[in-house]
C-alpha cells in the first residue's frame, strides 16, 4: 500500500479507532481487502432501501439513546450545601467506596438481603443543585452519569417500554455507570392517581429493576410528595435539597459572580444575600440578568448594586409566581404527563 492509499482511506476500527494498517483486530489483509474493493468503487450499505439515495438525509432525526452518557463537570467542592445536606452525600458516597467491607466483613449481607448497589433520593425545590449533586457524586467515583430520556423510553407498543427500561438498567451496569433519574417525579408519580403516562406494569418493573440493580441510581425530584410509597422501602439514602440560608446563598453568591466581572464598588453581595431568599439557581439567573442590564448601557460599564437589586427583585416575584398554588397545581400536571 502506497503513501498516497492511505491517505485516501481511513480504516476505522470499531475497537481501536483509526488506524493505519492493521490492528489486533483487522488484519493487515483486511485492510489490504477493504481498499481494494472501495477503490472499484464498491459501496456498503445498512439496508437495501437507501441504495439508491442520492442526496444524504441531512434532516434525518438522529435515534435519540434512551439515556445520554454525561461526563460529570462538577465535584462535591463545587457544591454549597447545607450540613446535612453534605452528609447525606457523604453517607452515600462511603457506603459506595467501602460496600465490600460493610456487606463482607462487617456481615450486613446476613441481615440484608440485598447485596445490591444503592439508591437515592434528592429532594427539592428547582435550582437548589440537585442535578449538581449527581454530576458530583459519579465525579467523585469517577464513573460516568447516564441520564434517562424519558421520552426515549416511552413507546406505544405493549411491552417496548419495558424493554427500554431493561435496556437502559443493563447498560448502566455494564459500563459501571451512575444512573440519574432527573425530575422523576415524571415516572414515579403515585400509581393511580390521575392519567398515568405510563402504565402500572411499565412502573413496577421500574421499581423492581431499581431494587436489583448492583450499581448507583439517583432519583431526583421537586415534588417528593407525590412520589410513590412503593418507592419509599426501595430508597437507601434520601437526601434533602433545602432552599439555603443567607450563609450559604453568600457563599454561591461569591462563587457565581466571576472574579473578572467588573463590578461596581458600591455592590453589596451579603446584603443580596441577606435580602433575597433565592436558590442557587436563581442566583445563576440573577447574576446573569444583572450582566445583561449593565451591558445594555454598554461594554464600559461596570455591573452596579442597582442591576443586581432589580434582577434580585424580578426572580422573586417569578418564584412567588411559580409558588402560587394554582400555577403549580397546572405546572405539575403538564410535567407529570410532558416528560419535561
Ligand atoms: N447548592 C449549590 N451550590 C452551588 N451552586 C448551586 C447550588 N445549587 C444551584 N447552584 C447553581 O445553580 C445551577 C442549577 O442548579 P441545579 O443543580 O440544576 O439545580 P436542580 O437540579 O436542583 O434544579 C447550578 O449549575 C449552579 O450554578
Ligand atoms: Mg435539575
Amino acid at each position: 500500500m502506497g503513501k498516497k492509499d492511505r491517505d485516501e482511506w481511513i480504516v476505522k476500527c470499531p475497537k481501536c479507532g483509526r488506524i493505519r494498517e492493521s490492528c489486533r483486530h483487522v488484519s493487515r489483509d483486511d485492510v489490504a481487502r477493504l481498499v481494494r474493493l472501495l477503490k472499484t468503487g464498491v459501496e456498503i450499505y445498512q439496508t437495501e432501501d437507501e441504495a439508491d439515495e442520492a442526496e444524504p438525509h441531512v434532516h434525518a432525526p438522529e435515534p435519540r439513546p434512551l439515556a445520554h452518557a454525561v461526563r460529570p463537570r462538577f465535584t462535591m467542592k463545587d457544591l454549597v450545601l447545607a450540613p446535612t445536606t453534605r452528609e447525606g452525600l457523604e453517607d452515600a458516597l462511603a457506603e459506595v467506596r467501602h460496600k465490600r467491607l460493610m456487606y463482607g466483613r462487617w456481615g450486613l449481607s446476613k441481615v440484608v438481603r440485598k447485596t445490591k448497589g444503592i439508591s437515592l433520593l434528592f429532594a427539592g425545590p428547582p435550582g437548589t443543585g440537585k442535578t449538581m449533586a449527581a454530576e458530583a457524586i459519579a465525579h467523585e467515583l469517577d464513573k460516568p452519569l447516564h441520564v434517562v430520556n424519558y421520552a426515549q423510553l416511552e413507546n406505544m407498543w405493549v411491552g417496548e417500554t419495558e424493554k427500554n427500561i431493561e435496556a437502559v438498567f443493563t447498560n448502566a451496569a455494564d459500563q459501571g455507570a451512575v444512573l440519574f433519574f432527573d425530575e422523576a417525579d415524571a415516572v414515579f408519580h403515585r400509581r393511580g392517581a390521575g392519567a398515568p403516562p405510563w402504565t402500572n406494569r411499565d412502573v413496577n418493573v421500574l421499581l423492581n429493576r431499581l431494587e436489583n440493580h448492583p450499581g448507583i441510581v439517583i432519583l431526583a425530584t421537586n415534588l417528593a410528595r407525590a412520589l410513590d410509597r412503593a418507592l419509599d422501602r426501595r430508597i437507601d439514602v434520601a437526601v434533602e435539597f433545602p432552599v439555603p440560608g443567607p450563609e450559604l446563598r453568600l457563599e454561591i453568591l461569591r462563587r457565581i459572580v466571576p472574579k473578572q466581572a467588573p463590578l461596581a464598588a458600591d455592590v453589596d453581595l451579603e446584603t443580596l444575600a441577606r435580602k433575597y431568599a433565592l436558590t442557587g439557581g436563581s442566583i445563576l439567573n440573577v447574576v446573569r440578568q444583572a450582566m445583561r442590564t449593565s451591558l445594555r448601557r454598554g461594554k464600559r460599564h461596570r455591573i452596579t448594586m442597582d442591576d443586581f437589586v432589580r434582577a434580585a427583585d424580578r426572580e422573586m416575584r417569578k418564584s412567588a409566581m411559580l409558588s402560587t398554588d394554582h400555577l403549580q397545581a397546572d405546572l405539575r400536571m403538564q410535567r407529570v404527563g410532558g416528560y419535561a
